[in-house]
């Protein structure tokens, strides 16, 4: 390999690195979820505390670590901390204990449901005798969308990649996961890994892949762990490999790190980098579906997808359409973080009010008032507190002005500075601007300089980032920079008199 293609790479990917870092390294978040935590005072005093220590301990600031219901979370290698809990930092830098895990219990009676089916992969036994071309209709049939945001028909995309001549095929779960406020994949992976591995079977069958990839993101080491133990399983019980249950179909997986960056979690960019290359989004169209992996036909699903794919398909598109509330259509994954009593994953009905949501997470941690939602993860346009009526669905958020993007609802109190908050947002998409389109790169920056340098968010200011961000809209080509300053800018819109510093 060339060395400038070496270079290009470990230059790109925030897992590698050219030296040994000067110690260990702890690993501090301070996207959205653990900004509202507090993470960067607890980094100050983190950073102090250690000073005192022999042993030099390197406090890097890092992005999301999918850990935003623990905020403010850091990472020493796997181990998980609560930034704000020196004691507990300093415990798991000597070796004394094993890192606390107050992860709530997730809440989706459901799903359990699903679990014990999807153990015996009874769904593949039973489909790998029908037409593959029903799977797709059957998920058509349920208007199934996909849930790593773009809410794509997912019953369509089968049938597209389905109809493609070209062989081989492949099919990708993208379990990537990067955005500050989503962590629901993580738990699905951990808790119904044997699900995930089904529906991409099923899919194997319906598009006549025989290859499967999970690109799993760097920081979900126990959940890449439990993934690999269900494919050793599967493969014992004959459920992945060769010859699957004795019925002539192959089909295996395996897992693929990530090397770091949340636009690797973008489609193209996550099959530039399965190549070898700086994971840059490619120009679409031609879409995964007909020009992917390697330039073959290659489906590319959320880990949620593959979970409900797999559900429909066992109990039938009636009973996912039941599932919701009145007028919608099926449940869903939501990670919940913020100033809430009970942050976590939980599973509700497409149509769930907002405010049910806060009543089943237990309200607004004691003593704070809701000022603002962000009901689709870091990249939603936050809404004003009198919004708890919208409802969770694909639509009723695009309506109200937002969007439900992968289901990541963050609740944030009214004492927080949200000219800092929409900041914190900007600066998260300025840093992982992968830099290929030059307004995403150069826009980012110069937006996040603005409103650093004014203070306030009105006037001139909102002016020019107004600007900057209609011009990002229209020429960015990948999702980043179409939404990098939204989130900023509807701040603007529903708190203008705090946006003037007021
Ligand atoms: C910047 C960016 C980051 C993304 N990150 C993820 C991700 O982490 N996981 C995911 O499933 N989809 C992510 N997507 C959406 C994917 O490009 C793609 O639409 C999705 O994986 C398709 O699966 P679905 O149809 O099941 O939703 C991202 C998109 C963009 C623009
Ligand atoms: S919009 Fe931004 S993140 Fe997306 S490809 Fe362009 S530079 Fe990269």
């Amino acid at each position: 390999m060339p060395l400038h293609r070496l270079e290009s790479l470990s230059t790109y990917y925030t897992h590698f690195r050219r030296r040994p870092p000067a110690g260990r390294r702890l690993a501090v978040c301070r996207d959205l979820s653990c900004h509202l935590a507090g993470a960067e005072a607890a980094c100050e005093r983190l950073r102090a505390a250690l000073a005192e220590r022999d042993e030099a301990v390197e406090i890097e600031r890092v992005s999301c670590l999918g850990r935003c219901e623990q905020a403010p979370a850091a990472a020493l290698g796997e181990q998980i901390v609560r930034s704000d809990r020196i004691e507990d930092v300093v415990r798991v830098l000597d070796g004394q204990s094993e890192p606390v895990d107050d992860r709530p219990a997730a809440d989706w009676g459901e799903a359990k449901l699903y679990a014990g089916r999807g153990q015996h992969f009874s769904t593949l036994r039973a489909a790998l005798d029908a037409d593959p071309a029903e799977l797709a209709r059957v998920l058509e049939e349920a208007a199934l969308r996909g849930m790593g945001g773009a809410a794509f028909a997912t019953g369509r995309k089968w049938s597209l990649v389905a109809a493609e001549p070209a062989n081989p095929k492949f099919v990708i779960c993208n379990a990537d996961e990067s955005e500050p406020g989503t962590f629901k994949d993580r738990e699905i992976l951990r808790d119904l890994p044997h699900l995930v591995l089904e529906g991409m079977a099923l899919a194997g069958w319906a598009i006549g892949a025989e290859r499967g990839i999970v690109f799993i993101r760097h920081e979900y080491a126990p959940e890449r762990r439990a993934l690999e133990r269900a494919i050793a399983d599967a493969r014992v019980d004959a459920a992945l490999g060769q010859d699957v249950f004795g019925r002539g179909f192959h089909f295996d997986v395996e897992v693929f790190v990530s090397p770091g960056g949340y636009i690797l979690g973008e489609e193209t960019a996550l099959l530039e980098c399965l190549e070898d290359r700086r994971g840059e989004p490619r120009n679409k169209p031609p879409f995964p579906g007909t020009v992917g992996l390697f330039g073959q036909p290659t489906l590319i699903n959320n880990v949620e997808t593959f979970v409900h794919a797999t559900g429909i398909l066992a109990r039938g598109a009636p009973w996912w359409r039941g599932l919701g509330e009145p007028g919608h259509a099926g449940h869903k994954f939501i990670s919940v973080s913020g100033d809430v009593e009970r942050p976590g994953v939980y599973l509700v009905p497409f149509g769930t009010s907002i405010g049910g949501l806060l009543e089943r997470c237990g309200g607004m941690r004691a003593g704070r008032r809701l000022g603002a939602i962000a009901p689709g993860g870091a990249s939603s346009n936050f809404l004003p507190p009198d919004r708890l009526d919208v409802a969770l669905d694909f639509e009723t958020l695009q309506q109200a002005g937002s969007m439900l993007g992968s289901g990541a609802v963050i609740f944030l109190a009214d004492d927080h500075d949200l000219l800092e908050v929409g900041l914190n947002v900007a600066r998260f998409f300025r840093n992982e601007s992968c830099g290929k389109c030059v307004p995403c790169r150069v826009g980012s920056e110069k937006a996040v300089k603005l409103v650093e340098q004014a203070g306030v968010l009105s006037g001139k200011t909102l002016a020019r980032v107004s600007e900057l961000h209609a011009t990002l809209a229209r020429t960015s080509i990948c999702g980043l920079g179409q939404v990098a300053l939204a989130p900023l800018l509807s701040l603007a819109e529903h708190y203008p008199d705090l946006m003037r510093g007021e």
